[in-house]
């Protein structure tokens, strides 16, 4: 049987989330919609923050709740404390992410607090969400490098990666939001994160292509055993509070590497090329994905 690959879709969420210019909630819900019909079966939808901190994310409530959902499909959504997870639970996410980092600096810029004091935060929202019966997952921001501290080392990572797992995460994201990784230390994290947790089913990696290299990374984490990816449409996204960081590695790219390798993901990139062409016109900007624009052509010169 061909390996399964489960890949998050996170452009409606962390994609999105960078956007200067407020997309309209029927776009975010089209884009939901869309993603879901071309079969991704985890699609991070929203995020339940300040409003103040990130504006574009303020609708999430009316996205997730007006979404069409597909029995399967997890739609998963941020939440950075108690009030964030009332706000998910109300709008019936089916999964929610907290979110930490491996360095103290971007934890401050980030959501204001120490990485200890982050951890303690969310431990009433972990407890209440798996007594609601939700999945859980754990993100861990500037797990390859940092825009404030620059290195990042491996046992703080790994500490953070045991801290959430203490508080019942499902799944754990090893994230480099600034996209500074490169294949042999994406390696070195990956393999001592093994140690503590699962690579093939509790362990995801989210790269971001700034330094061009998250496909290489993908390639190498995949040889340490990791089954889970993020990407976001089109390339879509950044973060708002990593300068530079450009968007994470974009799904069309991603699709084409694992189907090239033989893997199996059970979603249509002919139909994600559609949706990135789709949400780059509505947000009045190029796709970021070198495999969405050749493809593009070619299907439109196909077609013409
Ligand atoms: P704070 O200012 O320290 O705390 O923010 P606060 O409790 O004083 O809250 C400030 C205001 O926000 C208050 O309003 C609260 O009521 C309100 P005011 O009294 O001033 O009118 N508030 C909320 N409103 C709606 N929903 C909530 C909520 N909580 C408070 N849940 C806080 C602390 C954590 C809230 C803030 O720092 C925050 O929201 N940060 C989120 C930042 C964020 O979303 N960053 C992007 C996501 S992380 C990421 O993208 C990286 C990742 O994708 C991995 C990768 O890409 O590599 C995961
Ligand atoms: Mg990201």
């Amino acid at each position: 049987m061909t390996e399964h690959i489960k890949i998050v879709e996170v452009g409606p969420r962390d994609g999105l989330q960078n956007e200067k210019q407020f997309v309209d909630t029927a776009t975010k819900i089209a884009l939901v919609d869309r993603l879901t019909a071309a079969g991704f079966a985890n699609i991070e939808a929203a995020s339940f923050v300040s409003p103040k901190w990130v504006p574009q994310m303020a609708d999430g409530a009316q996205v997730m709740t007006s979404i069409q959902r597909r029995p399967g499909t997890i739609y998963s959504a941020l939440t950075p404390n108690q009030r964030g997870l009332e706000a998910a639970l109300a709008a019936r996410a089916d999964e929610v992410v907290i979110f930490a980092a491996a360095s103290e600096a971007f934890s401050q810029r980030n959501i204001n607090c120490s990485i200890a004091e982050s951890i303690a935060r969310f431990e009433p929202v972990a407890a209440a969400a798996r007594q609601a019966g939700l999945r859980l997952r754990g993100s861990i921001s500037c797990a390859l490098g940092c825009p404030y501290q620059g290195e990042v080392p491996v046992a703080a990572v790994v500490d953070v990666a045991q801290r959430l797992l203490r508080l019942g995460c499902d799944e754990i994201d090893v994230a480099d939001t600034i996209g500074v990784g490169t294949a042999a230390q994406v390696q070195r994290v990956l393999n001592a994160v093994g140690d503590i947790a699962r690579l093939d089913t509790q362990v995801s990696g989210h790269f971001h292509d700034t330094y061009g290299q998250a496909l290489a990374n993908i390639l190498a984490a995949l040889d340490t055993g990791v089954r889970i990816f993020h990407s976001s449409v089109a390339g879509l996204g950044g973060c708002p509070y990593a300068k530079g960081a450009t968007g994470n590695v974009a799904t069309e790219d991603v699709l084409y590497l694992l189907h090239g390798q033989g893997l199996h993901t059970g979603v249509d990139l002919d139909a994600v090329v559609g949706i990135g062409a789709w949400i780059s016109e509505q947000i009045g900007r190029p796709s970021a994905s070198r495999a969405g624009r050749a493809l593009a052509l070619k299907n439109g010169c196909e077609a013409a």
